[in-house]
C-alpha cells in the first residue's frame, strides 16, 4: 500500500517537474494550433521571456532607421469557450463513471483533478494572457526602442486600435501597461487612449459574402468534416477509448478535441503538464493539428477567396499609413503616426497573412492528403499561438531608400513570391501588391452577387 502510494505521488510529480525543476512541456504541445503557448513558438523565451535577438534585424546598411511600426497582435492566453467547456465537462464525466483502466494518470484524473472550468469564463483573458501583452510590450520596446519609446509615447505618437472583445480590450490594456509601467509612468498620464474599431480588428462579421458563403455555409467546410470522419481521427478516437477502456462509440470527435484542449489549456493557464495529455502520443497530436489546421485553411486562409478579401480594409488602413509615413519622410517631415498597435483575433491574422500570400502550400489541404501535407507551411501551431504578432517595419536607408520589414512572431519572414531577402525596397513591395493596393475594395468584395 505503502509502495502504491509512494509511486503513485512519484508519477504525479514526474508529471509536473522535470529534472532541472522546471515545468515539464507537454511532448504535444507543439501541435496546438491557436490554443498554443507564445512560448512554443520562440522557445528561447522560456529562459527570459523579456528576451530579444537584434541581430535577427539586418538592414542592408548602419545608417538604417526605422521610422514607422504597424504591429497587428492577437489576443493573449485566454480561458476556453463555453461550448468546448461543456464538451470537457461531458469527457471528464465519462473518464470519472465509466472509465474501466487502472492507469495511475487516470486515478489522478478521477482523485485529484477536478473540473475548475466554468461556463461563466467563456473565452476571457486569465492572467497569463495579460503577461503574454506586458512581456511582448517590452520586447518590442526593445526591439524598436526609437520607435516604440516614452518620448513618442507621450508626445502621442503611437496610435492603439483594439477589436471590442472583451479579451482584445483587456490585453490592450495589458500591453500599454507593459510600457508604462516599465517607464515608471503612474497617474493620469497613464491614460493612452486606444480606439475601438471592430471594421478592422473583426471585419469577417461585417463581410456579408463571407458569413453568407463560407461562416454560415456548412458545406464549405466539408472536407474538415470529411476528415473528422476518416480513418486517421477514427484511429485517434478509438486509441482514446482504449486508453479509457471505454467502448469506441463513446469517444466522438468532439470529445477528442476535448481532450486536446484539456492538455493544451491546463498548460497554456497554468503551466501543467496534466495527465489529460496522457490521451494523446504525438501521432495523434499530428492528427488533431491537422484536423484544426485544415478548418482555419477553409474557414479563413486559402480554402475560399473571400476569407482573405475580407480583410481588404484592413489592409488598406496599413499600406495607407505605410504611404503616408513614405511620403512625410521623402518630403523631409516628421512621421506623424509613427507606431500602430492593433489588437484582434486569430481570425483577423490569418485573413490578412493570407491575402498577402503568406504560407501558401503547393496543394490545397484536403481531407485526403493528410499523409502528403506532412511538411506543410500552413501551420497554425506556428502561425497563431496565442499573442502572435504581424509587424511591418519601414526603414529610412537615406537618399530615398526605404526598405519594409516584415516579422510573424518576432522572426524576420520574407514576402511570399519576391527574393529572399527580407529588407525590401518598399517600391518592390508596392509592385508586388499592385493589383491589391489597386483593387481589394471592401464593398465589392463582400457583396452578394445574384
Ligand atoms: C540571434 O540571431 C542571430 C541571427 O539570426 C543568430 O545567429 C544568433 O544565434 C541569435 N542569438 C541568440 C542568443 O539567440
Ligand atoms: C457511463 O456511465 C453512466 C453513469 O454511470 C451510465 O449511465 C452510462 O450508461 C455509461 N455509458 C456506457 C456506454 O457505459
Ligand atoms: C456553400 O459552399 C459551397 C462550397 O463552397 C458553395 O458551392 C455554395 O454556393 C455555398 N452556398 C452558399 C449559400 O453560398
Ligand atoms: C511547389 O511547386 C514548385 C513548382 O512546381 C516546385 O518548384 C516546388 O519544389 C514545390 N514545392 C514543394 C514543397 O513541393
Amino acid at each position: 500500500m505503502l509502495i502504491f502510494l509512494f509511486l503513485f505521488l512519484f508519477s504525479t510529480f514526474l508529471h509536473c517537474v522535470n529534472t532541472e525543476g522546471k515545468t515539464s512541456v507537454p511532448a504535444i504541445a507543439k501541435y496546438f494550433n491557436t490554443k498554443g503557448r507564445y512560448e512554443e513558438v520562440n522557445p528561447y523565451l522560456i529562459e527570459d521571456i523579456l528576451a530579444v535577438n537584434t541581430s535577427v534585424l539586418q538592414p542592408p546598411s548602419a545608417q538604417c532607421r526605422e521610422i514607422h511600426l504597424t504591429a497587428i497582435i492577437r489576443h493573449g492566453t485566454r480561458y476556453p469557450t463555453a461550448k468546448n467547456i461543456k464538451e470537457m465537462q461531458q469527457l471528464y464525466n465519462i473518464v470519472l463513471y465509466n472509465a474501466t483502466d487502472k492507469h495511475m494518470w487516470l486515478q489522478e484524473i478521477q482523485t485529484q483533478w477536478t473540473m475548475w472550468y466554468t461556463e461563466d469564463m467563456d473565452g476571457r483573458l486569465v492572467q497569463k494572457g495579460r503577461d503574454d501583452l506586458k512581456h511582448l510590450a517590452v520586447r518590442l520596446s526593445k526591439l524598436f526602442p526609437s520607435l516604440i519609446s516614452e518620448e513618442k509615447l507621450r508626445s502621442g505618437l503611437i496610435k492603439f486600435i483594439t477589436s471590442s472583445k472583451h479579451r482584445c480590450v483587456d490585453s490592450m490594456l495589458s500591453f500599454k501597461a507593459g510600457l508604462t509601467e516599465q517607464w515608471a509612468i503612474k497617474g493620469t498620464d497613464q491614460e493612452f487612449d486606444h480606439a475601438v474599431n471592430d471594421a478592422l480588428m473583426r471585419f469577417f462579421d461585417l463581410c456579408t459574402r463571407f458569413v453568407e458563403e463560407v461562416d454560415k455555409n456548412a458545406s464549405a467546410v466539408e472536407e474538415v468534416e470529411k476528415f473528422k470522419q476518416g480513418p486517421e481521427m477514427r484511429r485517434v478516437q478509438q486509441k482514446i477509448a482504449d486508453r479509457l477502456g471505454v467502448p469506441y462509440s463513446l469517444i466522438t470527435h468532439d470529445l477528442a478535441e476535448a481532450a486536446f484542449y484539456l492538455c493544451a489549456y491546463e498548460f497554456a493557464i497554468k503551466e501543467l503538464n496534466s495527465p489529460w495529455c496522457q490521451l494523446f502520443d504525438e501521432d495523434d497530436a499530428k492528427v488533431m493539428e491537422y484536423a484544426s489546421d485544415l478548418r482555419e485553411f477553409w474557414k479563413r486562409g486559402y480554402g475560399h477567396d473571400i476569407n482573405s478579401k475580407s480583410s481588404c480594409n484592413l489592409f488598406h488602413d496599413l499600406t495607407d499609413r505605410l504611404d503616408k509615413a513614405a511620403r512625410e519622410k521623402k518630403l523631409g517631415q516628421q512621421v506623424t503616426e509613427a507606431v500602430t498597435i492593433q489588437v484582434g483575433h486569430a481570425d483577423t491574422l490569418l485573413p490578412l497573412l493570407t491575402l498577402m500570400g503568406f504560407f501558401k502550400d503547393n496543394d490545397t489541404l484536403t481531407s485526403t492528403n493528410y499523409a502528403t501535407q506532412t511538411h506543410r507551411t500552413f501551420r497554425t501551431s506556428h502561425m497563431l499561438p496565442y499573442a502572435a504578432n504581424f509587424l511591418l517595419v519601414l526603414y529610412d536607408c537615406g537618399n530615398g531608400d526605404l526598405r519594409l520589414q516584415p516579422l510573424l512572431n518576432e522572426k524576420p519572414v520574407t514576402f511570399p513570391g519576391l527574393s529572399e531577402i527580407s529588407m525590401l525596397p518598399y517600391q518592390e513591395v508596392r509592385e508586388r501588391y499592385r493589383e491589391l493596393l489597386q483593387g481589394c475594395d471592401f464593398e465589392t468584395e463582400c457583396q452578394i452577387m445574384d
